[in-house]
């Protein structure tokens, strides 16, 4: 256990991927009325997008899963505190062990690994199981990565080996989701400006934690975790890799 724990994620970072205030609430937007709308997240981390969905609309309800015990309680502590507790239930517990609950409207956002599986099988995955759990008419909001350019075989060694197969272009992305029984509401794009922030953000409390322990014991496992996402970061995923955001109506 590294001593003292570096601030978790979620004390600098509003979500767990590219996503800024306004793009997020112009997702929102795409929902269709909430009014009396069932909504949930899988791998919902600690559920902000969920929360701000039903901060919005205040007779719908929601339901969020993630495996991480740490995120889920300080989604707990944030509906509690925006008075949203008696709305939303979130649960911790394994996507792929859960039988699932019809929806409305469900969120699988950087998610797509929830189900396991070879990674290159994971955004299918996703698609057949989130489609089993909306009504027709309902609507997924899946936010997935995408290649914005074939990626060099340096980029994705960079990216921790990532299989070039794993991705796919936007229209290759859009394909595969018709595929699974959805129609196209809405689309958008992560801006490299939205990823610099989010970049920037998740890699400041390792920064802070060096300039504060640079005396530890564990001073050398926290500056290589730092250097490994930079060299993922600037030598692999911030010349190649878009995050999309798809609106997709369950036919
Ligand atoms: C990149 S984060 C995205 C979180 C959130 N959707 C957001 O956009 O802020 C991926 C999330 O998937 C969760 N996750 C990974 N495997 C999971 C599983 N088997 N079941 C449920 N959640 C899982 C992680 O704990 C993490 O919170």
């Amino acid at each position: 256990m590294t001593t003292p724990e570096p601030a978790p994620l979620y004390r600098d970072c509003d979500f767990n991927g590219p996503l800024s205030d306004d793009h997020s609430a112009r997702l929102i937007g795409t929902l269709g009325p909430l009014d009396g709308r069932h909504v949930v997240d899988v791998g919902c981390g600690w559920a902000e997008l969920l929360l701000r969905t039903l901060a919005s609309a205040p007779t719908a309800t929601g339901f969020g899963i993630d495996i991480g015990e740490g995120a889920i309680a300080h989604g707990r502590a944030n509906a509690a505190e925006r008075g949203l507790a008696d709305r939303v239930e979130l649960v911790v517990g394994d996507a792929g062990q859960w039988a699932g609950a019809n929806a409305d409207v469900v969120f699988n956002i950087g998610s797509t690994h929830a189900w396991g599986g070879d990674p290159v099988t994971h955004t299918a995955n996703a698609l057949e199981a989130l489609s089993g759990l909306l009504r027709p008419g309902g609507r997924l909001l899946f936010g997935e990565c995408f290649w914005t350019r074939e990626p060099t075989d340096a980029e994705l060694a960079a990216m921790y080996d990532t299989p070039r197969a794993q991705y796919r272009t936007v229209r290759g992305l859009v394909d595969l989701a018709l595929s699974y029984g959805f129609r196209l509401r809405a689309l958008s794009q992560a801006s490299l400006s939205e990823w610099d922030d989010f970049e920037n953000r998740h890699a400041k409390a390792w920064e802070e934690w060096l300039v504060e322990n640079s005396g530890s014991p564990d001073a050398e496992e926290i500056r290589a975790l730092s250097e490994r996402h930079r060299v993922a970061r600037v030598d692999g995923w911030r010349e190649v890799m878009g995050m999309a955001y798809l609106t997709l109506v369950r036919v």
